[in-house]
């Protein structure tokens, strides 16, 4: 049995953190992040009070809504996310009690910017086994919470923001999550990280004076693994599939720099107006980015029943992947 996206949502806060705010606190400038990144402006989540677990609340509620069923109705509740509320318990949990999905069992899934990849394919396999009817997988992420907004380098990229869907069992295997392939490459792992906070690095006087606690990425190193990873699973999916680009109707691909995302889709054949692209608007939302495109497309109602989307991811770990999902 494949699984098929019913619903979808997104929800971003409303406080918006543009290219010239940035200019007026670091040596920076709108043009050198644009033309870098793509990157106009992003959303922040300013209230101190609220994190991830709220974002993916405000997602879950909408797409109850949406489908029109009850929170008791959903049976495991999956957020991809890299900036939990804590540690521990998960946000999942914490989205599980928001919404009281009393008959959910929930988890949190951490596979960085391919968490919504990896969090969608594994929700899949609870459906395609016939255990479970009704499966949410959220990306969330308040990536402010993570930046030293006195370094350059990695604040102006990220922003923060949720989004994600319901799957549910599809009639007949035709439609829905019909391919996967991710990977993991360990090795990657200190070019994009946050060294501090866990059991290797617990949170100290001393961590918090080399600012252990924000994220750190060696761009350059990332940015060369991210357009290989890409472009080769993307066409790895293509391949395995039999799919041209005219059978594709849109890439939804990880916001990380507009330079990766229109390498992709050159690899692929596509030209850019098949390509979803919201990084001007809401920057690198690094779990939330994939659910984020396909809520919008989805809201704009640029899917159709059979519209072939190929998403794909690369991040931290690193991890990367592609799915082969067939709308509903
Ligand atoms: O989502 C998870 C996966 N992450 C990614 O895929 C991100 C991959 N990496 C990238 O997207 C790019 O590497 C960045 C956007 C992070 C950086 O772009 P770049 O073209 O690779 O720039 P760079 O790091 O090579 O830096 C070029 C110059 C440096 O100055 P020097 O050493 O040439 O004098 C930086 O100090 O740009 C400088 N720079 C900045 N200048 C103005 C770095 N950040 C900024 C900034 N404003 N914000």
């Amino acid at each position: 049995m494949k699984a098929v996206v019913t619903s979808s949502a997104k929800f971003l806060p409303e406080s918006v953190l543009s290219n010239l705010d940035l200019e007026k606190i670091l040596d920076t400038s709108d043009e050198w992040i644009q033309t870098r990144t793509g990157i106009r402006e992003r959303r922040i989540l300013k209230d101190p009070e609220k994190a991830t677990a709220y974002l993916c609340t405000e997602v879950a509620r909408q797409i109850l809504d949406k489908r029109g069923i009850s929170a008791g109705e959903i049976d495991l509740i999956i957020v991809a996310t890299m900036s939990p509320d804590m540690l521990f318990p998960s946000t999942a949990c914490l989205v599980q009690d928001n919404i009281k999905a009393v008959n959910a069992w929930a988890f949190d899934l951490s596979g960085a910017c391919s968490g919504f990849l990896y969090a969608l394919n594994t929700g899949a396999q609870f459906i395609a086994t016939g255990t479970h009817k009704k499966v949410l997988v959220i990306g969330g992420e308040k990536m402010s919470a993570l930046m030293d907004y006195s370094d350059r380098t990695t604040c102006v990229l990220f922003g923060d923001g949720a989004a994600g869907v319901l799957l549910e069992p599809g009639e007949d295997d035709s439609h829905g999550m019909l391919d996967a392939r991710l990977y993991s490459d360990g090795s990657g792992r200190d070019n994009l990280c946050m060294p501090g906070g866990g059991s290797l690095r617990p949170t100290n006087h001393e961590t918090v004076d080399r600012k252990l606690h924000y994220l750190q990425q060696d761009g350059r190193q990332v940015f060369k693994s991210a357009v290989v990873g890409m472009a080769e699973v993307a066409d790895e999916i293509m391949q395995r599939n039999n799919l041209t680009a005219e059978d594709i109707d849109y890439l939804i691909p990880h916001q990380a720099n507009n330079r990766i995302i229109q390498a992709t889709a050159e690899r692929m054949g596509l030209n850019l107006e098949k390509v979803a692209v919201n990084i001007d608007r809401y920057g690198n939302t690094s779990a939330a980015t994939i659910p984020i495109c396909i809520a919008e497309l989805d809201e704009q109602g640029k899917l159709q029943s059979g519209s072939n989307l190929i998403l794909v991811s690369f991040g931290a770990g690193y991890t990367w992947g592609g799915v082969y999902l067939k709308w509903l």
